[in-house]
């Protein structure tokens, strides 16, 4: 699957994507900027948040409640804000878009 990440700049770049990894493993494997995961994908830092493109929420659907909770500490919350550790790749996710914020935390 590939993912496209954009930065708050608008700077693009698309990235391959195994099926089961999280949206923030794809980052950081691929060096992405603007996602810090600094908890490595336990929900608990809310340093990995993104901004799902409108296009695709409905197929990534909304936070957990837990997630939800994490996101209170993000910077910027917006409704199509999530936790990229907790959005897991599969076939229907191929050409996803998300924007990280102008900063974490
Ligand atoms: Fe820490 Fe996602 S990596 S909440």
């Amino acid at each position: 699957a590939q993912i496209t990440f954009t930065d708050h700049d608008g700077g693009e770049r698309t990235v391959e994507a195994r099926e089961g990894q999280t949206v923030m493993e794809v980052a950081i494997a691929n060096d992405v900027p603007g996602i810090e995961a600094e908890c490595g994908g336990g929900c608990s830092c809310a340093t990995c948040h993104v901004y799902v493109d409108e296009a695709w929420s409905e197929v990534v659907g909304g936070p957990t409640p837990m997630e939800e909770d994490m996101l209170d500490f993000a910077f910027d919350v917006r409704p199509s804000s999530r936790l990229s550790c907790q959005i897991k790749i599969t076939s229907a996710l191929d050409g996803l878009k998300v924007t990280t914020p102008q900063r974490q935390g």
